[in-house]
């Protein structure tokens, strides 16, 4: 493998280690993908406003969130079936993360089980969950994350339904995961991954024993249908509150309102986010709907955003905007397939050293004082006063 320099040199690594159903599950968009391509898009128009002989020698990019201390304000974001990509996926990921100084979040759809995943690890991780039909079990997984140590739960709130992403369904993507004869032949061309995923006999979801029927295999589209609450209200989200003693954050928001219904509820923080364009294509990038939250809801709660984010420049511009941190889910994946563990880790310091250049270029020495100074004046504000030069 070339040396890697960047997180789509990654991308590339892993287009080329994984069979073209895995890969194209993780790449994917939903529908026609504009809200996948706007995400890159309204975030490489947003341009840094340059300062120069500012003494940045002294530069940190730790901060906290949450009531947690972070090497730089980032997180794994929760994706479902890492384990599918890397051999204990999500256990590599999560050990990555720590030794990063960055929060780990779990899947309610991952492969390695909450318990499992405790094992393996030394730091806490967060916990994701989606409000299935059978509130007993909910109930249930809420407790295991609590007895495993998590301190942060994160409910995704936008998966209603599942957002069809054609790839899938061109590749016959099922739950549990089937092959297919023309899967088989993808397979068989990459025998690196067939050996090491395969040989672990995990292809299912590890939290969700007993709800998941072994003999006959749906589209992921069916199952979420068959188990997911459509009918999930705020009226959940205040009953999750009820119950989880720890930190809440709401996964999903793209507006103002909701943003603000979610502190009523009692949140403590939120996600703005579109699933990674995954979800309701022609919804505004992450990027774009941040600039309009955090203007309206700013100091009343955290603000995490994710979607489309590849770069430590790509993070300034959300601090920018008033996030207080990123998640970040492909670029973690891209590492994962291109090289377990030691692949996280790398996608992980990729954007932790851009985001430190960064601040150097547009002099700044800590996260806390990136504000909207670091871009350029030039850049379209809804409403908001003009930035000055952070030295002018
Ligand atoms: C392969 C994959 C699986 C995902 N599974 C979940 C999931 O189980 N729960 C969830 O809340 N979000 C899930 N997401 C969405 C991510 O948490 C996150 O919102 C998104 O990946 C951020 O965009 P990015 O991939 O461009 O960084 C998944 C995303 C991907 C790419």
């Amino acid at each position: 493998m070339r040396a890697v320099a960047c997180i789509d040199d990654l991308r590339m690594a892993a287009q080329r280690r994984l069979p073209r159903m895995i890969f194209d599950f993780v790449d994917g968009g939903s529908y026609a993908g504009a809200t996948s391509r706007a995400n890159r898009r309204d975030l490489e128009a947003i341009p840094f406003n340059q300062n120069i002989c500012v003494d940045v020698s002294d530069r940190s990019t730790a901060t906290t969130l949450l009531g947690e201390q972070l090497a730089f304000p980032a997180a794994i974001a929760p994706t479902g079936l890492s384990g599918l990509i890397w051999p204990g996926g999500e256990i590599a990921a999560a050990r990555a993360a720590a030794d990063a100084g960055v929060p780990y979040c779990l899947s309610t759809m991952s492969v390695c089980s909450i318990e499992d995943l405790a094992k393996a690890v030394t730091k806490p991780f967060w916990f994701q969950l989606y409000m299935l039909k059978d509130r007993g079990f909910v109930q249930a997984l809420v407790k295991r994350a609590r007895d495993a140590g998590c301190r942060v739960l994160v409910l995704t709130a936008d998966v209603p339904v599942l957002g069809q992403r054609h790839r899938d369904v061109h590749n016959g993507l099922t739950v549990p995961l089937k092959f297919s004869a023309r899967a088989a032949l993808d397979i068989a061309s990459h025998p690196r991954w067939a050996m090491r995923a395969l040989g672990s006999g995990k292809r299912t979801f590890g939290n969700l024993a007993g709800k998941v029927g072994g003999a006959n295999a749906g589209s992921l589209a069916q199952w979420i249908g068959s188990q997911f609450d459509g009918a999930m209200r705020w009226s959940d989200v205040e009953w999750l509150r009820g119950i989880w003693p720890g930190k809440l954050v709401l996964k999903g928001v793209l507006n103002a309102a909701d943003a603000e219904q979610a502190r009523r509820s009692g949140a403590d923080g939120i996600v703005v986010s579109n699933h990674g364009g995954r979800q309701l294509d022609g919804a505004p990038s992450s990027i774009a709907a941040l600039d309009r939250v955090a203007q309206k809801v700013g100091g009343n709660l955290e603000i995490i955003v994710d979607s489309g984010f590849r770069s430590g420049q790509d993070v300034m511009r959300a601090l920018a905007l008033g996030a207080r941190a990123c998640m970040i889910g492909r670029a973690p994946l891209f590492g994962l397939a291109a090289n377990g563990q030691a692949g996280v880790a790398s996608a992980l310091d990729i954007i932790r050293k851009e985001l430190n250049a960064t601040m150097a270029l547009c002099g700044v020495n800590t996260v806390a004082e990136i504000d909207r100074r670091v871009l350029l004046p030039t850049y379209p504000v809804s409403g908001a006063a003009q930035p000055s030069p952070v030295h002018a």
